[in-house]
């Protein structure tokens, strides 16, 4: 398939051109992918989604409230139109494309495109990040934790910006969990990483028995527990601050959790929150691990070029197979692992370690 010739014969042969053609197109989006993704980020910065969520809109009414060329706008919205992103209706009014109309029912999307260009500046020297080359990237100032070795010393400034993301984009994840595995069998529950609460408050609506603990660090554990007073649930949940690289964690729980955390860490520092959650543990405990696994293949772009090279520009932490965390989580002191299937495992996937 590299030679010349055959790619030259295969575009000329009617029974293979068709798939000549559909070659030629995934390679040049693997080209142009960027392109395509500024395209997204222009209109979410815009405001554009959420304007024409409202109502379909004309090029010149568009270029007069958002102060723009009407030749320069129209560029960017028939890139919007080509991509799916908006779409253009009969009358000649600019409305929401599939993707676009997908934004308004997951705000927490908006929120992730905009953190990217940390990941696009780092990018920019794509050899660079996945050597690991010298000097702080723009994500490991992001998120405070990589920066030293616990992030023990972080205040909530710095601790913010990444604990509103993973806020906003937890609902998504929740019902992923909250349908995938049913909580009511367990007691209390350990979430390790917990951020500011989305998960503990969606689950305490789901599960009325269930008792709480979230675990951060401090600087997280002090948003998250002013979160918590505020849902009136602080009867309910208790906050405990600390590091999981470095403390016990409590040990109150049957049922722990870890959602998108182990693959922030290297697989020495897996195996140290593993452990630490196995000591924490009752004798009938289970740990759940959520996130997106590799090896699935519907979302091995997903899993290995995106968090792949997100997470290298993090400069720590990978995907794993299912298979890698039950191996680890046995070191750790787990006897058993077992995947739960989710609805969306672009979203989460399901790790169940029990002791
Ligand atoms: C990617 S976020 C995931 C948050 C949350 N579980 C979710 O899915 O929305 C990772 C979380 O782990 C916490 N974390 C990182 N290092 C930690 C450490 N050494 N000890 C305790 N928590 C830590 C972060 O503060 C953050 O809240």
């Amino acid at each position: 398939m590299g030679r010349v010739a055959f790619q030259n014969f295969a575009t000329a042969f009617p029974l293979t051109r068709p798939i000549a053609r559909l070659r030629s197109r995934q390679l040049f989006d693997l080209i142009a992918g960027f392109t395509y993704s500024q395209t997204l980020v222009a209109c979410v910065e815009l405001g554009l989604i959420e304007r024409l969520s409202r109502t379909p809109q004309s090029l010149q009414a568009l270029a007069l409230d958002l102060n723009f060329a009407e030749n320069r706008l129209e560029r960017l919205l028939k890139a919007a139109v080509s991509l799916k992103i908006l779409e253009l209706t009969s009358k000649g009014l600019y409305d929401l494309g599939i993707h676009g109309a997908a934004l308004i029912g997951n705000p927490w999307i908006a929120g992730f495109i905009k953190h990217h260009h940390l990941l696009y500046r780092d990018l920019a020297d794509p050899l660079h990040v996945v050597k690991g080359g010298e000097g702080l990237t723009e994500l490991q100032s992001y998120w405070a934790y990589t920066a030293d070795h616990h992030g023990q010393e972080t205040r909530p400034d710095d601790v913010s910006a990444y604990t509103d993301l993973m806020g906003q984009s937890q609902t998504a994840v929740a019902r992923e969990i909250l349908n995938a595995y049913d909580f009511s069998r367990h007691r209390h529950l350990l979430d390790i990483g917990g951020s500011n609460g989305s998960f503990i408050l969606a689950a305490a609506a789901r599960h009325k028995r269930l008792g709480f603990t979230l675990f951060d660090l401090p600087a997280v554990g002090q948003i998250a527990q002013k979160r918590i007073v505020s849902a009136g649930l602080d009867k309910r949940v208790s906050v405990v601050e600390g590091s999981f690289l470095a403390d016990p964690l409590p040990d109150s729980a049957d049922v722990a959790t870890l959602i998108r955390v182990l693959h922030d860490h290297d697989d020495q520092s897996v195996e140290v929150i593993m452990a630490a959650a196995y000591q924490a543990l009752k004798p009938d405990g289970a740990l759940i691990v959520a996130e997106p696994l590799s090896g699935v293949p519907s979302i091995e772009p997903v899993t290995d070029a995106y968090f792949g090279l997100y997470f290298a520009a993090m400069g720590q932490g990978k995907t794993r197979t299912a298979a890698e965390i039950a191996a680890i989580g046995q070191k750790a002191g787990f006897s058993s692992a077992r995947v739960v299937a989710t609805q969306n495992p672009l979203i989460t996937g399901i790790v169940v370690l029990t002791i």
